[in-house]
């Protein structure tokens, strides 16, 4: 299973839900492959945003090792789902097009509502930590 989080920046709430949820399925022994991407290309190549690193850290995963990237085509053919941070993020994968034998199933990472944009709020970081913690608890029950 490979699994794709997408926001708009990759650098804090998709190398979140990417640190988390695969941090739970090593836990559990499952045979994930989880991934991030950003709509934007501002920050390519960059580790996550210290605040992201740091809540992180306080629940005891390091997403240090992170680089991010820009989404590409080619990601709706290499992975099995791929979640969007907010509604914004989905429109825009959405507006791409579906691609010639895409693969992924595409949708919100949270059912119906978003995960709000903490780059320009740091009190955002630990309830956007609660939220992709429940949320990736939810999926490992879900997609396993
Ligand atoms: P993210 O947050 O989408 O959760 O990574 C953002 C990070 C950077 C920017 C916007 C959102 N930015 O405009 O550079």
């Amino acid at each position: 299973m490979n699994i794709l989080m997408v926001c708009l920046g990759n650098i804090c709430r998709s190398p979140l839900a990417h640190g988390v949820l695969q941090h739970m399925a090593n836990q559990r022994g499952l045979n994930w492959t989880i991934e991030s991407a950003g709509i934007g290309g501002w920050h390519v190549g960059n580790p996550p945003d210290h605040r992201a690193i740091m809540v992180a850290k306080q629940h005891g995963i390091d997403i240090r090792q992170q680089r991010a990237q820009q989404f590409r085509d080619d990601h709706f053919d290499a992975f099995d789902h791929i979640f969007a941070m907010d509604r914004a993020n989905l429109r825009n994968l959405m507006a791409r097009g579906k691609t010639a034998g895409q693969r992924a199933r595409i949708q919100l990472f949270l059912e119906d509502s978003e995960v709000p944009d903490p780059y320009y709020d740091n009190h955002l970081f630990e309830p956007v930590y609660q939220l992709v913690q429940q949320r990736c608890n939810e999926l490992i029950e879900i997609l396993s």
